[in-house]
Parts: structure tokens; C-alpha cells; sequence
């Protein structure tokens, strides 16, 4: 089976590296792709949200399947566009359609999904500038600190985290007054809850579901989770706050009903749904859905997936996914990701990567790296992700670590502490 995976951070590298273990898969393309998933597919130039493009290399590589890696394509509805094109509408895209991407897309409906469902959530209200005095309100009504979300995508900077009351409303104003855009016109106001975060990925038929290996990821910039919100710079798997009991009750009270939720509302989910829980005293909440896989989690997932992911994917297409098992990796895995300096405010880009003919025993992916001239350059705050194996997360870590030190550019940053509080 010929597939084309949209994308190009070190998600895509990773699922990239898994699918092309595949005995079913014949070529893998890769759009845009990077230079680390260049060594395991086919790169075609072509951005991820690019329609018509991706309709003309879909049908010129006789494409079997669509694998869409990050959010931006599924907001902008790439199943739908599928969908309603006669000549693609055979072809299966996995990930959902545009109303199920708003679990991702929009903080407002996915906090209505999960009050709908009784999925164990943060309190909240969703505030425009005609319930202003609503939402000034039910601030007073709660404790610092107080939490603001724009409603809309946000690169991942629409959250804010405020002590004081006085500022959390002046925040509000200029929130709804546009700070980030169109995206803040609404502004979910949430209750704040304590407690230790992982993520938590299910792969569904839109029916069925399959549970994947969790994740837990460092967004924080600097050590000790100080500093601003990244990406994410680094990733362990397992968790082990995350046992059996635990997992017990995010299945009952949060998987099942956040599957059979939608299909009860006729919402089509075929791909991945991300769970960003948060564990307070002994019980899961969700935080957040993302309509997609995580970065740099998937950086550890896929290595502790030891299943086919190709064929768990035909099961989502075919939606036969109950009929698949899914086999864990009993190890560890760990990731830390290298970044430019700077980040993840302004940094230098094109700075000559060195040393990856070195590496031993982990697995590089590359997320924001270019070929430029015979070298491979940085080209995004985000370089490239360093994921090994281990029989204890130690063990793992050392070997991420020591690799880490042995790739060079100018102002290369890493964190020496992933994986400290677990
Ligand atoms: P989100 O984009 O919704 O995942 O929020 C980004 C980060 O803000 C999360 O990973 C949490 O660390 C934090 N956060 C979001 N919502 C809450 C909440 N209700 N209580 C405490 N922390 C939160
Ligand atoms: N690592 C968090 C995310 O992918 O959103």
C-alpha cells in the first residue's frame, strides 16, 4: 500500500520510522516531510494545507491512504475536502473531519462535549464581549490562580496562567479585544486544578478504540519546568504514576465515553484522539483533546509501540480496529529534544548540524532541520529529537544524554533533567 503522510516536525519523522517497518507498506511519501524523514520515504514539496496540491501528488503516486500528522490540515477540513471530491473520496484520510477536529480546534466545544458526556473536567465559562460582566463575575466567584484560554488555535501560546484577579480581567478584555486574534473572540474561563499531567493516545475506527502507549512531556523551557511553554523538550514512556488502577478509570471515564460520544452525536473520528489529562489526588481530568498525536511524544510512543501501525491504521480505515491487538514494548523510552538558542523566543536558523554519523544506540529524529549545500542546517526552533530505549528511564536518559552532547551547532540547547520528577 502506497501512503502519504502529511507533516514535518519530528511527529512525523517517528511515524514515518514506524510505518516504513511495515511488511504492507509499499512507497511512503512524506509532504513536506524533512530530511530525517527523507531517509525513509519520499519528501514531496507540498505544505500540509495545501488541498489541491496534495489532491494532484495523491493521484499521481496512486496513493492508497492519507496519514495527517499535525492539527492545521484537519482544522482546515482536509477529510472533508477528501470527502467531497469525486476522485479522492475512496482514499482514506486518517484523522478526524472538521467538525471532530474541533475537540482540538475549539476550547468552547470541547468543554461543551465533555460536560455533555459527565467526562471528568475542569468547571468552566465561555466568555465573549457580550457576557463580559458574566465571566468578570464568575471570577470573583473562584481562587487564584485563574486560567484563561483563547478558544481557538493559538500555537500553543492561548493559555494563560494569572495570581492576581485585577490583572486576570484586564487579561480577559484584551484577550476578547483580539490578543490573539480571531482565536481569542472567546475566552474559556476554567477552574485551576493541581495536580501532575500526562498524555494519554487512543487510536479509533470512529467505533472501536485501541489504547497506545502514554506519554508524559517537559513544555517548559528551562530545568525544573521554569521558564516559558515550549513545544514540548522531551518525553518518557511509560508514566508511572499511570498504573493500572489509573488507567483503569481514564478508560471508563474518559475514553469510552469521549468514543461513544461521538459517535452517539455523529461526529466521524477516524485517527488519533490525544488526551492531556491531569491525575489530582488519585483521579484523571482532562485538560485538553488534540485531534492528533503529540510531539515529542510520539517520539517515544511509536517506539513503545511494537504492533504494525500500518495495519492498526487499515483497521481504522476498514473500521475493524476491535479485531487488532495492540503489543507494548516492555522497556523505556525517552526523548529530549535539541533546540536553537533562544527558543522558544527569536533564534538564528542555518547553523551546521555535526556529529549525527556519530550516534549510537538512539534513534535521531529531526524536526526543524533543512539540507542546505551538502549539510544539514537548523531551519525551526525545535532541531531534533534524541529517543532511546533503556531497561529503566535512567538508563535510557544516560544514553539520550550522552548523544545529545556528541551532535553539535552553534547555541545547541537541551534539558538535562527530562524525565526528574518522575
Ligand atoms: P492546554 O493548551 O489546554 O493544554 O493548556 C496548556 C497548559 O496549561 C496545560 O498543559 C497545563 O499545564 C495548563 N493548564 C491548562 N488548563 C489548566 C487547568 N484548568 N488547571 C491547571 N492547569 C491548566
Ligand atoms: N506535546 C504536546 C503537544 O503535542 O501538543
Amino acid at each position: 500500500m502506497n501512503i502519504l503522510l502529511l507533516g514535518s516536525g519530528g511527529r512525523e519523522h517517528a511515524l514515518a520510522w514506524k510505518m516504513a517497518q511495515s511488511p504492507a507498506l509499499n512507497k511512503l511519501f512524506i509532504a513536506p516531510g524533512n530530511p530525517g524523514t527523507a531517509t525513509v520515504g519520499t519528501n514531496l514539496p507540498v505544505a500540509a494545507d495545501d488541498f489541491p496540491s496534495i489532491k494532484e501528488v495523491v493521484l499521481e503516486n496512486a496513493v492508497d491512504m492519507v496519514v495527517v500528522g499535525p492539527e492545521d490540515p484537519l482544522v482546515k477540513g482536509v477529510v472533508d475536502f477528501f470527502k467531497a471530491d469525486n476522485d479522492l473520496k475512496g482514499i482514506p484520510v486518517i484523522g478526524p473531519d472538521k467538525v471532530g477536529a474541533q475537540l482540538e480546534g475549539s476550547k468552547d466545544f470541547s468543554k461543551q462535549f465533555m460536560f455533555r458526556h459527565n467526562i471528568p473536567t475542569a468547571k468552566y465559562l465561555s466568555v465573549t464581549s457580550m457576557n463580559l460582566q458574566e465571566g468578570v463575575d464568575f471570577l470573583k466567584t473562584m481562587q487564584a490562580p485563574y486560567v484563561l484560554k483563547a478558544d481557538g488555535l493559538a500555537a500553543g501560546k492561548g493559555v494563560l496562567i494569572l495570581n492576581n484577579l485585577d490583572e486576570t480581567i484586564a487579561e480577559l478584555k484584551s484577550m476578547l479585544e483580539g490578543k490573539f486574534g480571531a482565536a481569542s473572540k472567546t475566552v474559556v474561563i476554567e477552574e485551576f486544578l493541581s495536580g501532575i499531567e500526562c498524555s494519554v493516545f487512543v487510536i479509533t475506527d470512529g467505533k472501536h478504540y485501541q489504547i497506545l502507549p502514554e506519554a508524559k512531556d517537559y513544555k517548559r523551557i528551562g530545568e525544573g519546568d521554569k521558564g516559558l511553554n515550549t513545544g514540548g523538550m522531551g518525553a518518557v514512556s511509560p508514566v508511572p504514576f499511570a498504573d493500572k488502577v489509573f488507567m483503569q478509570k481514564v478508560e471508563e471515564r474518559i475514553v469510552k465515553p469521549t468514543i461513544e460520544g461521538l459517535y452517539s452525536e455523529g461526529i466521524i473520528y477516524r485517527g488519533f484522539v490525544f488526551f492531556g489529562l491531569i491525575k489530582v489526588g488519585n483521579e484523571p481530568y482532562v485538560i485538553e483533546y488534540n485531534a492528533r498525536m503529540g510531539d515529542p511524544e510520539t517520539e517515544v510512543v511509536m517506539l513503545r509501540l511494537k504492533t504494525d501501525l500500518v495495519d492498526l491504521l487499515k483497521g481504522v480505515a476498514e473500521g475493524n480496529l476491535n479485531e487488532k491487538t495492540v503489543e507494548f514494548d516492555e522497556r523505556t523510552a525517552v526523548t529530549v529534544m535539541l533546540v536553537s538558542g533562544g527558543y522558544p523566543e527569536g533564534y538564528e536558523k542555518g547553523k551546521v548540524i555535526s556529529g549525527l554519523d556519530k550516534i549510537d544506540e538512539s534513534i535521531v529524529f529531526h524536526a526543524g532541520t533543512a539540507s542546505k549545500d551538502g549539510n544539514i542546517v537548523t531551519s525551526g526552533g525545535r532541531v531534533m529529537t534524541i529517543s532511546s530505549y533503556g531497561k529503566t528511564k535512567e538508563e535510557a536518559l544516560a544514553q539520550s544524554f550522552k548523544n545529545a552532547k556528541i551532535i553539535e551547532y552553534d547555541k545547541k540547547y537541551f534539558r538535562s533533567d527530562i524525565g526528574f520528577d518522575l
